[in-house]
């Protein structure tokens, strides 16, 4: 029987908050093996690459990480590298008569296979496993030794959307919401292990129902409010085309659910968001920011954008320009459109010219840069509640916190309050952050 007992794992994690998560769970199940944590790969004897097939840059990451690895496997011919999540969904096989020195692929939904894969590897078996659908072993409730203040806890995996630009549905598989009792299980599992925040995650939460009851989004996140011990719940990504009353409602009537909401627009253009498959137009999602705004006045709005989507004219582009001025985001992700296997775009004539795309990319994160910089400016005056997480990353001395809407506040305060709630009077809005200064004692959830 091999032994995995002294021996250590580097997990290298690439993409969203899905694959963190499920990085995650990698970890907990080989630290139950014996498995303990490497520092970087070169001191591991297991890498495992999460990886991400989103855009062509993050796919190529992959290439030149696992290509760096085989100098170590030379040295080290005991070395086991696996390599899982969307690229090893994406390829399979492939990637094992491409890169000889690999030891195992697995999918998305092969997560709970990998302490087989690891022993089987051990003894010299090399396999993909790639095979979506349920699991075939169901997954267990993991819950990390010392998970901090923050959690994730995914509700639903895969998407049904086909968004045409997008290699999620084809390498996540069908859309599948996990059971109400399942998350709750685990949400109270991580309070009792000392979180205070947790991040609902999912593709679109939005069309979450739990497989037994029925119970949707909203009436998840009602049920999770009542977990006693937990202070915060935020949640992505929320489809524009799927948000309803009811989600406004939660929303606003929720004491632990914050202000914040990841809404992705992906264009402003009603031209693209047709050819992007998108099932909403300009005018419906604007109108879906003024229902939420009317209910949650101070919610902090986020979005993806795609510019030089196939096709997209100076005017298209123009549109999500005027987009992000009529709305004010306070964060914005936005990225080149990348052709991906499978998809529907990557079969469309009329590719941008890459220096068209950049150029494109630039105007737009400038002027995200200046809107967002008002906004933080708009803070100033303001009183908020901040959960502490520890010391600020750069300016010394400084305590760092986020606010109910996701805003990050640097004030000046012992470094006892990390793990507490307390009120700042916002002094002055930055690029990135916000500073604070701290009001007298309120701690009112911390006992
Ligand atoms: N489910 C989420 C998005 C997941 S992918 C949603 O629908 O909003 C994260 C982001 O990557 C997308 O919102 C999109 O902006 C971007 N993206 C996806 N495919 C892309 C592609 N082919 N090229 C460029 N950006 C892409
Ligand atoms: Fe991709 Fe669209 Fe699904 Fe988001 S909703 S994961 S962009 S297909
Ligand atoms: Fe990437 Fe897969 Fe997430 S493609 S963005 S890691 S679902």
């Amino acid at each position: 029987m091999a032994s995995h007992n002294n021996k250590r794992v580097h997990i290298a994690t690439f993409g969203c908050q899905m694959n963190a998560y499920d990085s995650k769970r990698m970890a907990g199940m080989l630290a139950e093996m014996g498995y303990t944590e490497a520092q970087g790969p070169d001191a591991a004897d297991l890498i495992v690459l999460n990886t991400c097939s989103v855009r062509r840059l993050a796919e190529e990451k992959v290439y030149s990480y696992v290509g760096e690895l085989k100098r170590l496997k030379r040295e080290k011919p005991w070395l086991i590298i696996g390599v899982g999540g969307c690229v090893a969904q994406q390829e399979g096989d492939r990637l094992l008569k491409r890169l000889p020195h690999l030891d195992f692929v697995f999918g998305p939904d092969a997560v709970t296979s990998l302490p087989e894969l690891v022993t089987e590897a051990m003894q010299g078996k090399r396999q993909a496993l790639t095979k979506l659908g349920p699991p075939a072993r169901p997954g267990r409730i993991i819950v990390p030794a010392e998970p901090g203040l923050r959690a994730m806890v995914t509700v639903m995996t895969g998407c049904d959307n086909f968004c045409s630009y997008c290699v999620v549905p084809y390498v996540r598989g069908r859309e599948r919401s996990r059971p109400a009792g399942e998350v709750l299980e685990e949400v109270a599992a991580l309070v009792e292990a000392g979180v205070r925040e947790i991040t609902l995650l999912g593709q679109n939460v939005n069309s979450y129902h739990d497989p037994d009851s029925g119970l949707d989004f909203a009436g998840l996140l009602g049920r999770v409010n009542e977990v006693q011990g937990l202070w915060r719940i935020r949640f992505t990504t929320s489809h524009p085309k799927d948000l309803g009353q009811g989600l406004i409602e939660a929303m606003a009537g929720l004491d632990k659910v914050m202000e914040q909401m990841h809404l992705p627009a992906q264009s402003g253009s009603n031209r693209m968001l047709k050819a992007m498959n998108r099932g909403y137009t300009r005018e419906r999602y604007l109108e879906q920011v003024r229902r939420l705004r009317e209910k949650v006045p101070q919610v902090a709005l986020g979005s993806d954008i795609i510019v030089g989507f196939p096709g997209e004219s100076q005017e298209d582009f123009d549109q999500s320009l005027s987009l992000l001025r009529e709305v004010r985001y306070d964060f914005l992700y936005s990225f080149k459109y990348s052709d991906r296997p499978f998809t529907k775009a990557s079969r469309i004539e009329g590719k941008l010219e890459e220096e068209i795309k950049s150029a494109r990319l630039v105007e737009l994160q400038a002027l995200q840069r200046e809107i967002g910089l008002e906004e933080h400016q708009a803070q100033a005056g303001r009183v908020e509640e901040l959960l502490v997480e520890g010391p600020a990353k750069h300016g010394r001395g400084l305590m760092s916190g986020r606010s109910r809407a996701g805003r990050v506040v640097n004030f000046s305060g012992p470094p006892e309050l990390a793990g507490s709630l307390v009120m700042v009077n916002v002094t002055q809005g930055r690029e990135n952050s916000l500073a604070g200064e701290l009001l007298p004692a309120t701690g009112e959830y911390k006992a």
